[in-house]
Formats: structure tokens, sequence, C-alpha cells
């Protein structure tokens, strides 16, 4: 497994990590696709002997049962795993268990460590921005746990740019925790992450974790133009709460997909994975997989690249139009004053009257 440097930290992390959003009993509402706790098990022991170490929860996954089950499948060999998990988003009733207070995060990552089975977290990230809570308040609360040994790295989720930057900059004034990893939606399917969270990666040294690099289970080969979405898919059952898309771009890019899969035998997951690795700030992408067929068929994403002409094929195929202002500053500001950016960043932006309207 290919290992990636964690932002401007001196952390290394592999390519691929686990998601265990899944992990839960299925006497539990079955929204997402339910894996037990022996599936958990049988699964996260795969990934270990494939070399994929690193494993993402958060303390609201399965009300809790994703860090039991993940802490379960780890006892005794918590030396050879790199943990991330996350707080923030709903992980009880009432309003003393969300968000980024004091308070809450106490709870959050004490209630982790427990569950978890550690006096560690590797890298634990806010799993969303709290508009009501100071952004001193959340790093001063960081900073205790970072100095008492409790979390290693420190990272944000479902930040936007102004957000993250504002806590970088608290943080520098106050020497307080930087982040170093934001997890972050992305994928052929859904490229806003480039328009303003990649710069500012690039020009921070804050790498990217991405979350649902299959478009939320749309990226996988089964859907098709005009068929029902398969039965017993996470997708049908959890749309509501996935990405938003644009149905013709979605089938426009599994065409793609499926050509550029022939090209080069692989599958279409394996492809839209390899995709994501080649981009700029990218350190892990977030796999799931529902069960070990789909883990390993993911796991063969690495271990080989796509070609410049595969990518740019892609990148043709999944090309967002730019907003404003970043439509601006490519037209006008980034060559007189050279962005971070690298340049085929910029590229990924159409010229002008080069793009269909
Ligand atoms: N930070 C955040 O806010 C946030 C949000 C969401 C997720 N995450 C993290 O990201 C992880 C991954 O997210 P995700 O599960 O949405 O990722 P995804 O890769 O977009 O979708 C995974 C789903 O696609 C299907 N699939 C995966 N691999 C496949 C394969 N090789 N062949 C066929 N089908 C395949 C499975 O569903 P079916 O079999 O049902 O089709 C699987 O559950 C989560 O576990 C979590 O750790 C973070």
């Amino acid at each position: 497994m290919e290992y990636r440097k964690l932002g401007a930290s001196g952390m290394f992390v592999p390519a691929l990590t686990l998601g265990t959003a899944t992990f839960y009993p299925p006497e539990m509402n079955d929204r997402t696709g339910t894996t037990d706790a022996a599936q958990s098990r049988r699964i996260i022991d795969v990934c270990l002997d494939h070399g994929l170490t690193m494993f993402d929860s958060a303390t609201s996954y399965g009300r809790g049962h994703s860090e039991l089950f993940l802490g379960e499948a780890i006892k005794g060999r918590r030396d050879k795993v790199i943990i991330s998990t996350k707080a923030g988003m709903p992980s009880g009733e009432g309003p003393m268990r969300i968000g980024l207070s004091r308070q809450n995060l106490t709870t959050a990552i004490e209630t982790s460590l427990t569950r978890l089975h550690t006096d560690y977290i590797d890298v634990f990230q806010l799993h969303c921005f709290d508009s009501l809570t100071p952004v001193e308040e959340t790093l001063s609360t960081l900073d205790d746990f970072v100095r008492q040994g409790k979390i290693r790295y420190v990272g944000v989720s479902n930040f936007a740019g102004w957000q993250l930057m504002k806590s970088l900059a608290v943080a520098e004034r106050h020497n307080l925790p930087r982040y170093v990893i934001q997890q972050v939606y992305y994928s052929l399917i859904g490229r806003d992450f480039e328009l303003d969270l990649m710069p500012l990666g690039v020009d921070q040294g804050v790498s990217a974790a991405i979350w649902s690099p299959l478009g939320w289970g749309r990226l996988t080969g089964k859907l098709r133009r005009g068929q029902p979405v398969p039965e017993g898919s996470r997708l049908l059952k959890t749309q509501a709460d996935a990405p938003p898309i644009d149905p013709e771009r979605l089938f426009k890019v599994i065409d793609c997909l499926e050509r550029v899969a022939a090209q080069v035998g692989k599958s279409i997951p394996q492809v839209a994975l390899n995709w994501l690795l080649q981009r700029p700030t990218v350190a892990t992408v977030i796999i799931g997989a529902r069960n070990e067929k789909q883990l390993l068929d993911n796991l063969g994403a690495v271990g080989w690249s796509l070609s410049r002409e595969q990518v740019a094929m892609l990148d043709a195929a999944s090309t967002v139009y730019p907003l404003y202002p970043q439509w601006h500053q490519r037209r006008y500001t980034l060559d007189r004053n050279p962005s971070p950016v690298p340049t085929d960043v910029r590229d990924w932006f159409p010229q002008a009257g080069q793009d269909t309207y």
C-alpha cells in the first residue's frame, strides 16, 4: 500500500482508508446497508492483510456502534492501525450532544476513546462547522486533548473555505493545533471541492481525505440509464441524504468510466477511485464497502495509474462550469499573480466559449 504525507505534518497515511459508516447491528434501522460485528471484523482483517491500516469512524455512525465494532476488531493490534474519527454531528438527543463546544467535544472524545478501547486517536476531525461556538473555544479544547496525548492530529470535515481559513488563522495567532486534514466530498460527479477548498489545501498544507468517492454508491456500474435504482442498494434507501447530482452529467461520467475501464481492464469503481488518487492534495480516499467482494475490488484501485489521456477523458466528461470568483480569477488574475494551485488544476476549468451551453 502506498503511504502519503498528511498535509504540513510528519504523519503518513495509506492511500486508501476504510469507511465504517455502515458498521452497526442489522436490528437497527437499516438505512445504509448494515455490516454487523462479525462482518466488520472480517472486513478489517482483510484490510490489514492488504496493508490498508486506516479506519474512519464518527461518534454519530451507527449511534456509536461503528466505533464499538472497530474497537472490538482492533483489540490487541492497536499499534497496527490508524484511527480516524469525528464529532460534532448529532450523537444523541438534545443540544448538549451536537456541535463543537468544549462541553460536547469533551464528552464525545472521551466516549470515543472508551468505545475504541484506546487511549489515543490518531486523527480527530470536526464533522461539520458550528456557527454558534467560537473557533477559539473549539481549538483550545482540541489543544487540551493534544497536550494530554489523547489526540495526535486534528482536522475538519465539511467546512467552507472561509471557515477553515479562519480556524487556521486563529490557531496560528494563539499557538493552537493546526488542522492538517480536511475530510471532503469529492468524486467524478461532485467536483466542487476543486473550486476553493483544494486551492486552500495546496496553499495551507491541508491534505484531503475523500468521503463517498463513488458518489454515494453511484459510480459502481450498477446504475443504468432509464433503469430503477437497484433493489437493496444503499443508494435506494438513502437517496434523500445523498449528494445532489445532475442525472445527465452522471450518465455522461458513467459512459466515460465504462470506456476507460474497458481500456485498462479494471472495474468502474477502481477507475473512479484511481482518478481521485491522482488529484492534488488527496492523501487518502475513504472507501465504503458493504462486503468483502466490494472491498477486494476497491483495494484494486491502487498500485497502477490511469494514463494522462485517460485522466483527460474523465476530466472532460465530468467538468463543472466554474463559479464566481473562480472564473474571473482564472481569466484575469492567475497569470499575473501565480497561484499555488498547480497549473493542471487551473486547466480543469474550461476556457470561455469552450464549454457547451
Ligand atoms: N465526513 C462526512 O461527512 C462523511 C459523509 C459520508 C461518508 N463519510 C465517510 O466515507 C466513507 C465512504 O462513504 P460511502 O460509503 O458513501 O462511499 P461510496 O464509495 O461513495 O459508496 C459506497 C457504497 O457503494 C457500493 N460499492 C462500494 N464499492 C463497490 C464495488 N466495488 N462494487 C459495487 N458496489 C460498490 C456499496 O453500496 P451498495 O452495495 O449498497 O450499492 C457501498 O456501500 C463512509 O464510511 C464514512 O467513513 C464521511
